[in-house]
């Protein structure tokens, strides 16, 4: 399953807890910041609110306490991901969560009814990540905002060091996994992230760098012609 192959081989429980344990790294300060920055000021007070590939819920949870007026909905194709979230304190209703596949499925959402679709490290995994990014679009608002937070290339070196120093992975076992996992997490640059926007009808209007190996694009519909 494409879930296994994003870390090496994992099982779904390892990598749910794997989830839940990173999720500060990913959803830290230079998160928010971003956020506030790029994707805050096109949202209405009330947005109905979208997670690809939610994962544990947390994102979403984290998201309901700043915007207590808000509709979410999370979706993924695994279920110990799911049971998760929805055993997870949130604040008001919480999230809607449930099980899905985004390479098989059309989201349940009429056209144009979302204003903010979130996909947090997932894109990545998928063969085919341009029907997905067509789903996408046919269920954002005129103004809507499709936030995508994912991997981006860096060189062999560069990325081996990062998990030796940044992430303190050591010893034979985690090398051979940094080797497994490079392929998977180093797949797209920035210019290829920003071609696949492009291509798929996106006009990214903000993009920041997190960290040295995660990229933010906040993009809306292309104007058409
Ligand atoms: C690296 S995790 C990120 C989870 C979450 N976005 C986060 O940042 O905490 C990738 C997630 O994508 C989900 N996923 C992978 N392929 C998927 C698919 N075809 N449809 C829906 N979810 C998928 C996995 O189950 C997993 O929860």
């Amino acid at each position: 399953m494409a879930t296994h192959q994003s870390l090496g081989g994992a099982s779904d429980e390892q990598l749910l807890q794997r989830m839940v344990t990173t999720h500060p790294e990913r959803y830290g300060k230079d998160y928010w910041a971003a956020f506030d920055a790029g994707v805050a000021p096109h949202l209405p007070a009330s947005p109905v609110v979208v997670d690809l590939g939610c994962g544990p819920g947390l994102f979403l949870r984290d998201l309901g306490q700043r915007y207590p007026a808000a509709r979410l909905y999370g979706y993924d194709v695994t279920p110990a991901m799911i049971a998760y979230g929805q055993r997870l304190a949130c604040p008001g209703a919480g999230p809607t969560l449930a099980l899905h596949d985004v390479t098989n499925d059309r989201l349940p959402h009429a056209a144009g009814a979302v204003d903010l679709v979130s996909m947090t490290s997932v894109l990545h995994v998928l063969d085919e990540p341009l029907p997905v990014l067509a789903e996408i679009r046919r269920v954002l608002a005129p103004r809507g905002i499709f936030l995508l937070h994912d991997w981006t290339r860096q060189a062999l070196q560069s990325y081996l060091a990062w998990r030796r120093d940044g992430l303190g992975e050591t010893g034979p076992e985690l090398v051979t996994r940094a080797f497994r996992l490079f392929p998977v997490h180093n797949k797209y640059t920035s210019e290829d992230w920003q071609w696949l926007l492009a291509e798929a009808g996106f006009a990214i209007c903000y993009q920041a760098a997190l960290r040295q190996s995660h990229l933010m694009f906040v993009a809306t519909a292309a104007a058409a012609g």
